[in-house]
């Protein structure tokens, strides 16, 4: 059984799924949920489903190592970030190659990098006037959503599609997707 770590930023409905899947899945177990942010609805989610959580603090996360315990604490064997919003330090992506899975709201290398989260995004790929947008599953490098990608699925967009709408057909995707791409990942797992 292999243990999930969850790190998120924000509401955690993608982590909420991948928490649900992974009840049922006897493959991987979610052990932990990481959060920068103390009151990011994620927590609660997390606490409902009795999972224990942590927050960061940006000072002890990228100025020294001392996360690399925690996670060992926890026997960690993949990073999952979902809706998480600091850049992952090099000492983490180090620790764990090709162990740090990310979901990015649109079809990288398009509208990709710093500040491209959330509702930024669906803002851009509307002013854009794209004809199709979708979301991108990839391993997670030193540099903001430029690792090698895992998996993409699209949707078409119809000019009447506003950001929020954008939005709705993203999260369609990413909930029907996200949870069972992780398990896949899981069942490949190379032990070292
Ligand atoms: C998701 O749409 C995810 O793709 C995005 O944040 C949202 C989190 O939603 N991530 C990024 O934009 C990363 N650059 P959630 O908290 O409801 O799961």
């Amino acid at each position: 059984m292999k243990k999930i770590v969850i790190f998120a930023s924000g509401t955690g409905s993608n982590a909420l799924k991948i928490i649900e899947h992974f009840k049922k899945k006897s493959v991987g177990k979610v052990v932990l949920v990481v959060s920068n942010k103390k009151n990011a609805a994620v927590l609660d989610k997390a606490q409902q489903h009795n999972i224990p959580t942590l927050i960061i603090n940006r000072t002890s996360f990228y100025k020294s190592e001392s996360f690399l315990e925690v996670l060992k604490e926890y026997e960690a064997d993949l990073l999952v970030l979902a809706g998480f919003l600091w850049l992952v330090p090099a000492y983490l992506v180090k620790a764990y190659p090709q162990k740090i899975v990310n979901i990015h709201p649109a079809l990288l290398p398009k509208f990709g990098g710093k500040g491209m989260y959330g509702m930024n995004v669906h803002r851009a790929v509307y002013e854009a006037k794209e004809t199709q947008t979708g979301i991108t599953i990839h391993y997670v490098n030193e540099q903001y959503d430029e690792g090698a990608i895992i998996f993409q699925a699209t949707c078409a967009l119809t000019p009447e599609d506003l950001p929020e709408d954008i939005s709705s057909k993203i999260r369609v995707l990413e909930h029907g997707n996200f949870p069972r791409i992780i398990e896949e990942i899981v069942k490949n797992y190379k032990l070292e």
